[in-house]
């Protein structure tokens, strides 16, 4: 027997038709598999969690903040680094001299600080506020103020936002103690 190529068109025509038939047959049954309610959905989309926004009134506060412990700090200074706390007073020199006998800028002159009454560097007009506080700076008492002057005295001139980092505190105590 011999295959013309008419012939050979046929039988793969066949084989063709009778391979559609088949895949044809399988999708209709998946489809039909498909259509039965799944036990368990293939794949679950993640699902936003509750945002802290959306959470119920009144329900759990937001974690508080770490507490800032002005005392360890104050204690810490003892051993702080005073030249690192040198480079950080380069956030203070806009507003403070530090030298001794140096100038009033925008905030008074700190040389000597530690130890010295509140308020009281000659020639420098303070906010009522700071002139009500009363005592003397103590290293607790700055470490308080620095770390969050609006704070520590509402009502402050020193427009600055604070030192949060106690490291860098401590540091920069131990550098505003060494200068006499
Ligand atoms: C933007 C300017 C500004 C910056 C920056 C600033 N201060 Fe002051 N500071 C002031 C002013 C103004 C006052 C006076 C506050 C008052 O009278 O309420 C003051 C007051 C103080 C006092 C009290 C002094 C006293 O004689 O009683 C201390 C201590 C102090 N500043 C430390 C610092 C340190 C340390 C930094 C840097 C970490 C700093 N300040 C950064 C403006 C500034």
């Amino acid at each position: 027997m011999q295959f013309d190529s008419f012939e050979l068109s046929k039988i793969a025509g066949a084989f063709l038709s009778a391979f559609l038939v088949i895949v044809g047959f399988k999708v209709a049954l998946e489809i039909a598999e498909h259509g039965k309610a799944p036990e368990k959905p293939g794949y679950v989309l993640p699902m936003p969690e509750a945002t802290p926004a959306a959470a119920p009134a009144g329900g759990a506060a937001a974690p508080a903040a770490p507490t800032f412990d002005a005392k360890a700090v104050a204690e810490a200074a003892g051993a702080g680094n005073a030249p690192n706390g040198q480079k950080i007073f380069g956030k203070c020199q806009a507003c403070h001299s530090i030298d001794p006998g140096g100038p009033n800028k925008v905030g008074p002159n700190l040389a000597g600080v530690v130890g010295r009454a509140k308020a009281s560097h000659a020639g420098f007009n303070y906010s009522d506020a700071m002139k009500a506080k009363g005592g003397n700076w103590t290293l607790e008492d700055l470490a308080g103020f620095i770390h969050n002057p609006k704070g520590n005295v509402p009502g402050t001139k020193m427009l600055f936002p604070g030192i949060a980092d106690p490291g860098d505190l401590g540091d920069l105590l131990a550098y505003l103690n060494s200068v006499k």
